[in-house]
């Protein structure tokens, strides 16, 4: 039967492309839409459409696996009531990702606890959605296996890699320091990103602590020198949301967390008086 054997081709062919959510739902979508009269340009439409939408999932999945976050939290997640420090449309005005575009950088500073990491992660994600590379690393394990590249004679070749990514977030920065080695890698790749590509950096250090973070002043002040160039910093002065329940529960009594004065840099800063101050 002729009919039986385009059928079957069809479906062959369909599979050999690759059109698998189009296969799938032909036969299904075939009865109904002849049962409801429809024309061949809106089955076709349609069939092609759902194509589109499935693969268009399939790699936003793919790309939310590669980033590598530690935890998938949502800027719309946040209760920035919480943090009344933190200006809400400021965190709501880089979703529309225009910092990605521009290759410039963001820097959250504050004390442990008060969603430096979430909100990295949730502008991370808006990214992924709207199609970007990203990729998530502490900045500690990123700088091991840039040390560990550059042993191999392989420094070029992972730098190259990480260039791919349109947003790179470098957690903790400051939680443990770099040796001149480390400092020195991390300067290679703050070098092949500058101006090329965004990154985010969160860290519980002020920018005039980050010459401890690389013992080398001349170092740090280069290496910060790149990043501020084209950054927004965000100061988050306030109390750790891990305490929140627990305080709730009555178990703990916190002093005030340490609030972080940042150093006078050539960045752009987004500032409310006292609250997002300007490096
Ligand atoms: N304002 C907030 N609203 C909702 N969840 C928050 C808020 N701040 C922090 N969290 C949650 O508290 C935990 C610690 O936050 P995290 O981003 O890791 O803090 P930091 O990186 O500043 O140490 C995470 O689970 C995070 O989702
Ligand atoms: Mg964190």
């Amino acid at each position: 039967m002729v009919s039986e054997f385009l059928y079957e081709r069809l479906h062959h062919n369909l599979r050999l492309l690759k059109l698998t959510t189009f296969e799938s739902i032909l036969d299904n979508h075939l009865e109904i839409a002849i049962k409801e009269g429809r024309s061949f340009m809106e089955i076709l439409d349609y069939l092609v459409d759902q194509e589109i939408q499935s693969k268009e999932a399939r790699s936003q999945a793919l790309r939310m696996r590669i980033a590598c976050f530690p935890f998938e939290k949502q800027i719309d997640d946040f209760d920035f009531k919480y943090q009344p420090s933190l200006d809400k449309t400021v965190i709501k005005d880089m979703t529309s990702l225009r910092f990605v575009r521009n290759a410039e950088n963001v820097v959250f500073l504050g004390p442990p606890g008060v969603g430096k990491t979430h909100l990295a992660i949730g502008l991370g994600i808006e990214a992924i959605k709207a199609g970007f590379k990203v990729y998530f690393a502490n900045a500690s394990s990123l700088v091991e296996k840039l040390e560990m590249a550059d042993n191999e004679n392989k420094l070029d070749e992972k730098l190259r890699n990480l260039s791919k990514f349109h947003l790179l977030i470098i957690d903790e920065m400051g939680y443990l320091p770099f040796n001149d080695y480390g400092a020195h890698c991390f300067f290679q790749l703050v070098s092949r990103r500058y101006e090329k590509a965004a990154t985010i950096f969160t860290s519980n250090k002020s920018f005039g602590e980050w010459g401890d973070i690389f013992k080398d002043h001349v170092i740090a002040s280069a290496i910060l020198d790149r990043i501020l160039h084209h950054c927004v910093t965000v100061n988050i002065k306030g109390d750790s949301y891990r305490l929140k329940e627990r305080r709730r529960q009555g178990v703990v009594q916190i002093a005030s967390p340490c609030v972080i004065q940042p150093e006078p840099q050539n960045g752009k800063v987004l500032s409310r008086p006292g609250e997002i101050s300007l490096p």
